[in-house]
């Protein structure tokens, strides 16, 4: 049994995934992720990777092989974000926020008190009573991070989330993600087409290969605990980027 409140490990061996037309999206994909680790999932376009993501999420079911997530199927175990913030218009960035805890039923002054603190997580306080069309695509896309970890979910999954921002954007992301991480018992599992993203990011990053995927590469990133921008401009960076790229070179991407 998984201990109630720990990050949720993921074993995955020899899974498959044939859509209709006989495409096969995945085959033998074998995975192992710890509690608590923050992965990378890297793989040339149209690979596979959202389907793996889609299929770890219980949005979609395996056609062969096995995948184990100890204790997702508890409510609130488990948050997705996507590359679109998904927000609702009619409400205000707390109360888009405090959503999650709406469906779970969390009496109005808790989850008000947690949305609160999600909102100022991200950096958002200022804007907690701005609609989201009053706000800029980064500030969307944290306010959709803030409501997926506002019920404390043991497995974060994230599909291309901020793919569509600027860099500089994109950057500020990625260190808000890796402080979330830090502060909490959560595993994280973030699909990214920038090997940039995924070495300053994460711990550890996969590549999978071009379709049907299966992972091809496993690589721990030999860098520091504590990422700053500064480490994007050193050469022990540049160093890991090399890897990853030659790992994605391989991958046949
Ligand atoms: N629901 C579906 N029905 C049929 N085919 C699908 C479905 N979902 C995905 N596919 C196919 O499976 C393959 C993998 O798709 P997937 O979206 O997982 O790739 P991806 O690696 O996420 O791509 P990208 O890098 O463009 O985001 C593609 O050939 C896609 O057309
Ligand atoms: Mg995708």
């Amino acid at each position: 049994m998984a201990t109630p409140g720990a990050a949720i490990g993921i074993r995955a061996r020899g899974v498959r995934r044939v859509f209709p037309g006989a495409v096969t999206a995945l085959d033998g994909v074998d995975l192992d992720v710890a509690p608590g680790e923050l992965v990378a999932v890297l793989g040339p376009s149209g690979c596979g990777k959202s389907t793996l993501l889609r299929l770890l999420a219980g949005l979609d079911r395996p056609d062969g092989g096995t995948l184990e997530l100890e204790g997702a199927a508890e409510p609130g175990a488990l948050a997705c974000v996507f590359q679109d913030a998904h927000l609702l218009p009619w409400r205000s960035v707390v109360a888009n926020v405090a959503l999650p805890l709406e469906l779970a039923r969390v009496a109005r002054p808790e989850r008000l008190r947690r949305a609160r603190a999600a909102v100022e997580e991200v950096g958002l306080a200022d804007a907690a009573l701005r609609y989201p069309a009053e706000l800029s695509g980064g500030m969307r896309m944290r306010v959709s991070l803030a409501r997926a970890v506002v019920t404390r979910p043991r497995l974060l999954l994230l599909d291309e989330p901020f793919a569509a921002l600027d860099e500089i954007t994109r950057q500020r992301l990625d260190d808000q993600l890796r402080a979330l991480h830090a502060d909490r018992a959560m595993t994280v599992v973030f699909v990214t087409h920038s090997i940039a993203e995924a070495a300053y990011l994460a711990d550890r990053a996969l590549v999978l290969s071009s379709r049907p995927a299966r992972v091809v590469v496993e690589h721990t990133l030999d860098l520091p605990r504590e990422r700053t921008s500064r480490l994007r401009a050193e050469a022990r960076f540049a160093r890991e980027l090399g890897v990853l790229m030659q790992g994605l070179e391989r991958s046949g991407a």
